[in-house]
């Protein structure tokens, strides 16, 4: 017989099927066997029972510990007591592969389950959230491309920083110092006078100094830059990319969604709702009618981001945050000069930050400055402020980063769980 997924098996709801997994749960009595079976799918209840089935299979079951993987036929039928609903009364057994006793069970700590990472992505929580993601990274491409935005690739072994020089990992590149990228933006400036409008989806790296419910040391960074855009309309662009994400994980991650116990009314605002846009000046006169008076100039801390959007069910874009505080490469705002022509796009729930983008200075002399300012010699950025020199067009771009916004859909605590296999300050294994 040809092998069926469980989930196909479980549509079929009746009649001869063969399918094939891991053994999730067993539970052994005289005369019936219990075995959940596990795949990427779903899982299914079987039963072999020691008066239908040959000696053989039975003796083989008896001794089958949890995580063997097997493959079997018989016959499904539905029963309403069976963890989906249904169960397969067992003809045939093939174990493939008599696993040993499996590390992981029941109330293990945090530190235990991190060591055995490897083992703990066929939790059925790790699952779900790693098809919500493969959906978030589908609906990115999907999107970006629908546009008709090229997807360019930028390297990752850099030789200076784009973002705060204290979150580079340096490494030694034979006799000299390089640094891993904290961003594209550098190298997709050059390349927008190529292709225009461009996007991708990489690893970045950021050495944080410490541990948050919020940071990774490699994560993943959908970025995008485009020439003749203007704030509102990057703005936009960020929107319409989130709304897209969060549709496609609703139409396609429902289950995975209820298997998380997420509120699905928590999602549906996003994309049913337009996004906040406010000011930086607008936030500051809304925290001090709150209680929480920031002097301007400041940057917003989380608990005031969260203070902020206590209300709110849609994330909000703040933008023209003091210049003096933002990246080198984001140009005064002519209309209000102390700030920048910036935006944040920060999440409801406590998620805090989900993207940044500007428009960027085309002002050689600006960037020099700005980049003296902050330690850097100007000579290294040479290949940048040539893009600035032959035909220099106004643009932008932003940054979304992708374990924040699986964090934000799945409702998770920590963006740990965001990924198959986290790096963090603590911990870079397995
Ligand atoms: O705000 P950031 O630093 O902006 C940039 O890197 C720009 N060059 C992007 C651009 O305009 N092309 O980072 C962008 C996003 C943040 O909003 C956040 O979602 C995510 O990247 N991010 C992190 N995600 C996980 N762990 C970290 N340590 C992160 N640091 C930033
Ligand atoms: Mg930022």
């Amino acid at each position: 017989m040809k092998f069926q997924s469980i989930q196909e098996a479980i549509n079929k709801k009746s009649g001869k099927v063969a399918i094939r997994g891991w053994v999730y749960r067993e539970r052994k009595s005289n005369q019936f066997i219990f075995l959940v079976i596990r795949d990427s799918s779903n899982i299914i209840q079987t039963v072999i029972k020691k008066d239908k089935v040959d000696k053989k299979i039975w003796d083989g079951a008896d001794k089958i510990l949890i995580e063997s993987s097997v493959e079997l036929e018989g016959t499904i039928k539905e029963d309403k007591r069976a963890p989906t609903g249904y169960e397969i009364e067992v003809s045939s057994l093939n174990i493939v592969h008599y696993a040993e006793p499996f590390p992981i069970n029941k109330d293990q700590s945090v530190e235990f389950l991190a060591d055995n990472r490897h083992l703990w992505l066929r939790s059925r929580k790790m699952i779900s959230i790693m098809k919500i993601r493969s959906t978030v990274f589908g609906a990115i491409h999907e999107y970006f491309r629908d546009l008709g935005y090229y997807e360019f690739q930028s390297p990752i072994i850099i030789p200076g920083g784009a973002e705060e020089g204290p979150t580079l990992f340096e490494i030694n590149y034979y006799k000299e110092k390089a640094y891993l990228c904290q961003t594209w933006q550098l190298y997709a400036e050059s390349a927008i006078f190529a292709l225009e409008k461009i996007y991708c989806i990489a690893p970045s790296f950021r050495a944080e100094k410490s541990n948050t419910s919020r940071h990774l040391t490699e994560y993943w960074h959908a970025e995008v830059e485009a020439p003749w855009i203007n704030l509102n309309e990057l703005m936009d662009l960020g929107e319409g990319l989130i709304k897209h994400c969060f549709k496609r994980v609703l139409e396609k991650n429902k289950e995975e969604l209820k298997l998380l116990g997420r509120d699905i009314k928590k999602l549906e605002p996003v994309v049913k709702k337009p996004f906040i846009r406010i000011s930086y000046d607008d936030v500051l006169k809304d925290l001090s009618k709150k209680g929480m008076k920031i002097p301007w100039g400041k940057d917003l801390r989380t608990t005031e981001e969260e203070e902020f959007m206590k209300e709110n069910d849609v994330p909000a874009f703040v933008t023209n945050y003091p210049k003096d505080i933002m990246a080198f490469y984001k140009p005064r705002d002519p209309k209000n000069p102390k700030t920048a022509l910036c935006f944040d796009l920060i999440g409801p729930e406590k998620m805090g930050e989900i993207i940044g983008g500007s428009i960027r200075d085309e002002n050689i002399e600006e960037l020099k400055k700005s980049l003296k300012a902050l330690g850097e010699d100007p000579e290294n950025y040479k290949y940048y402020l040539d893009t600035r020199k032959y035909g220099s067009v106004p643009h932008g771009g932003f940054g979304m980063g992708v374990e924040r916004l699986v964090k934000w859909i799945c409702g998770l605590d920590n963006i740990k769980d965001a990924i198959a296999f986290p790096r963090t300050p603590a911990r870079f294994k397995p």
